[in-house]
C-alpha cells in the first residue's frame, strides 16, 4: 500500500452567522449555516522512517506562509498533536498547496489542519473515532472541527456543536478576497454589540434550487460584517461589485472576512461575474465555483491516492 496520500482542503463557507452570545474566556457562541465550496488547498502527505516532520508549501498564496515560521503552521500542530496523542513514532512530509487567500474567513489555515489530520490517519493508519478526532481538532482551534466534518450544518456552541442538515442544491457561486487579511480575533472583539437569538432555521427545510435557498438566507445575516468593515472598508466594496453583477441573489461576507460570496441564478452569470470583477480589480482573489456535493466529496476520496 502506497504510503503517499492526498486530501483536499475545501473552503468553508458561511451562508449565514448569528453571534448569539459570549463564553467567559471570551470566545463568541455562534450559529452558522456552514458549507464547502467546490475548491479549495491540497494536503499531501507521506511517512517517514524517523520521527521527523516537514512542511513545505507551494502553489499561488504560499507568499507569506513559506517565507514565515513554518513550525508555527496549524498544518505541523495538528500532526503533533495527532502524534502525541496516538503514540506514532513515525514522521511525515507534508505538502500543502495553498490555493486560497489566507486569514481570509473561508477556513484556510482550519481547512488545511482539518485536512493534515484525515490525511494523517491515512498515512499513519490511525484508527480513531470520529468524536475523538473532533475533540482534537477543536484543540487546534474553533473551526477546525466543522472542516473535519466537511459536509453542510448548522454549527453551533464555538464550532463544537454540528448539526447535520440535508444536502444543499449545488450553488453558482463566485468568492472575492480584497488581497488583504483580518484577523479573527480583532473582528471578534469589535463585535462588542448586543447578541441576536438563536435563528430560527429550519433544520428540516430541502430547496430545490439556489434561488429558493438565496430567498430563505435573505432573513439571516452575517454579524460580523460590521466590524469587520469598520476595520478593513474594502469588503464594503467587494459586496457592491458582487451584488452589482447580472443574476446576483445574495452577496455576503464569510466568517470573519474578508471574503465574501455572491450566489447567482446561473453558472454562466457567476462566470461572467468572476470574469467582469477580476478584470475591474485585477488585485483582488476572484473564483468562480460551485458547492460540493456528496457525489463530489465521494470523488475526491476515490481520487485521492
Ligand atoms: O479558535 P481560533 O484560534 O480559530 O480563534 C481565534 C480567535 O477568534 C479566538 O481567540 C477568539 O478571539 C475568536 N473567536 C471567537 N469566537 C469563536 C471563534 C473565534 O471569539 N467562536
Amino acid at each position: 500500500m502506497s504510503s503517499t496520500h492526498t486530501e483536499p482542503a475545501p473552503a468553508k463557507l458561511n451562508l449565514f452567522l448569528h453571534v448569539t452570545g459570549k463564553r467567559d474566556d471570551g470566545y463568541h457562541l455562534l450559529d452558522s449555516l456552514v458549507c464547502f465550496a467546490d475548491c479549495g488547498d491540497v494536503i499531501t502527505a507521506t511517512a517517514r522512517d524517523d520521527a521527523e516532520l516537514t512542511l513545505s508549501i507551494t502553489g499561488p498564496m504560499a507568499g507569506v506562509l513559506a517565507t514565515g515560521n513554518i513550525e508555527d503552521n496549524l498544518i505541523l500542530r495538528a500532526a503533533r498533536l495527532l502524534r502525541a496523542e496516538a503514540n506514532v513514532t513515525q514522521g511525515a512530509d507534508l505538502t500543502l498547496e495553498k490555493n486560497l487567500p489566507v486569514a481570509s474567513g473561508i477556513g484556510g489555515g482550519s481547512a488545511d489542519a482539518a485536512a493534515a489530520l484525515r490525511v494523517l490517519c491515512r498515512v499513519w493508519q490511525l484508527d480513531i473515532p470520529t468524536t475523538e478526532l473532533e475533540k482534537l481538532a477543536l484543540k487546534l482551534g474553533a473551526d477546525v472541527p466543522v472542516c473535519l466534518h466537511g459536509k453542510t450544518v448548522l454549527m453551533q456552541g464555538i464550532g463544537e456543536k454540528l448539526i447535520d442538515l440535508p444536502e444543499l442544491p449545488n450553488l453558482s457561486l463566485v468568492l472575492v478576497n480584497p488581497g488583504k487579511a483580518v484577523s479573527t480575533p480583532e473582528i471578534f472583539a469589535a463585535r462588542d454589540a448586543g447578541f441576536t437569538e438563536e435563528n430560527l432555521w429550519d433544520r428540516t427545510a430541502r430547496f430545490n434550487s439556489g434561488a429558493s435557498l438565496a430567498a430563505a438566507l435573505q432573513d439571516c445575516r452575517n454579524d460580523l460584517t460590521l466590524p469587520a468593515s469598520g476595520i478593513l472598508p474594502e469588503i464594503c466594496d467587494v459586496l457592491n461589485a458582487l451584488a452589482r453583477e447580472d443574476g446576483c441573489l445574495l452577496a455576503r461576507m464569510s466568517g470573519s472576512g474578508a471574503t465574501c460570496f455572491a450566489i447567482y441564478d446561473t453558472e454562466n452569470q457567476a462566470e461572467r461575474a468572476a470574469h467582469a470583477i477580476a478584470e475591474s480589480q485585477p488585485d483582488w482573489w476572484v473564483q468562480a465555483t460551485g458547492i460540493q456535493t456528496t457525489e463530489d466529496r465521494a470523488r475526491a476520496q476515490i481520487g485521492a491516492s
